[in-house]
């Protein structure tokens, strides 16, 4: 696929995202308005939506319900940015800008962005609930997914690893299970959510692609290391050099810049090979794979 290609069908599925979004988020004015018009800032207008273009992406291999998708997609930003508000928090990375603006907590305030995450992680439940034109079971399913990848044994657990190990080394097994949980557990659930909305994938396919998105999470967050340390704040949206500053452990303390950034290209490489068997179905799911190394923020 051309490179503008995939650009064009991004900027059509990230404004799908901030509609399906915008729709959902209780208005600016229904009570308690400023609670809802701190879930409204910290979700719109922001971010590059990874995780429901790979729902689209991965919708597009079989015969998805439309609306199902649109939930699934609102549904995975909104435990996102949920995640992403508070990691910001004073308790947790301490930062101050997020996706170019002031985090949640220093626009608004600690309770209320507490509150924001809160807020958010349950309307995504209640979204990926609604009526949809898939069997109640597949949903039920896709609600487990989702539940699972942002628990304890997956992306809230990730976030704790990352945080008991501040000022201490991790070795690269301990830093792929930490990795896998606090971004690579959505970003699975992202291709599992969108691959479920397509009852015709069988057995095999879904192992297929969550291999892909495995390699995929595990990607990004190196990358997300890199750029740390690489990208300036204007650039990034947030603060640059912020790991380093918390001592966080990242693959850039473990083996480099350079060598970080070879090995994501390598596991892109992987993910992408996963694949073929899928075809020219497949196109948008590698563009994203791709985009993951060639990102600049
Ligand atoms: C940032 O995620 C946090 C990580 C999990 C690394 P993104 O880089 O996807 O942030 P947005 O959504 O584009 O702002
Ligand atoms: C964040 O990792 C992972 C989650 C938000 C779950 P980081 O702390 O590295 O993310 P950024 O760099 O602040 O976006
Ligand atoms: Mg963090
Ligand atoms: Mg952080
Ligand atoms: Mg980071």
């Amino acid at each position: 696929m051309q490179a503008n290609d995939l650009e064009l069908w991004q900027q059509k599925a990230q404004a799908q995202t901030e509609l399906a979004l915008e729709r959902v988020l209780p208005a600016n004015h229904a009570v308690p308005n400023t609670l809802h018009e701190a879930m409204r800032y910290a979700t719109l207008g922001g971010g590059k939506r990874l995780r429901p273009l790979l729902v689209l992406a991965a919708s597009e291999l079989g015969e998805a319900d439309f609306t199902a998708v649109e939930q699934a997609m609102a549904a995975i930003e909104m435990v996102h940015v949920y995640s992403l508000v508070h990691d910001d928090m004073p308790a947790m990375d301490n930062d101050s800008l997020r996706r170019g603006k002031p985090t949640c907590h220093v626009q608004y305030d600690e309770a209320t962005a507490l509150l924001v995450g809160d807020a958010l992680q349950t309307l995504a439940f209640d979204v990926l609930s609604r009526p949809a034109n898939l069997p109640a079971a597949r949903q039920l399913k896709m609600v487990a997914v989702l539940a699972k990848a942002a628990g304890s044994l997956g992306m809230a657990g990730g976030q704790a690893i990352d945080l008991a190990n501040v000022g201490k080394a991790m070795n690269q097994a301990e830093l792929e299970q930490m990795h896998g949980l606090k971004t690579g557990a959505l970003i699975r659930a992202a291709v599992m959510l969108g691959a479920l909305c397509c009852p015709n994938l069988n057995d095999d396919d879904m192992v297929r692609l969550d291999g892909y998105a495995k390699k995929l999470g595990l990607a990004f967050q190196v990358i997300d290391d890199v750029l740390d340390c690489e990208a300036d704040t204007a650039t990034l949206g947030k603060t640059a050099g912020k790991d380093a500053d918390n001592d966080k452990p990242t693959y850039v303390k473990l083996m480099g810049l350079a060598d970080a950034r070879s090995y994501a290209e390598t596991l892109v490489a992987d993910a992408v090979s996963l694949l073929v068997p899928f075809g020219g179905k497949a196109a948008r799911l590698r563009g994203l794979a791709e985009f993951v190394t060639a990102r600049k923020n």
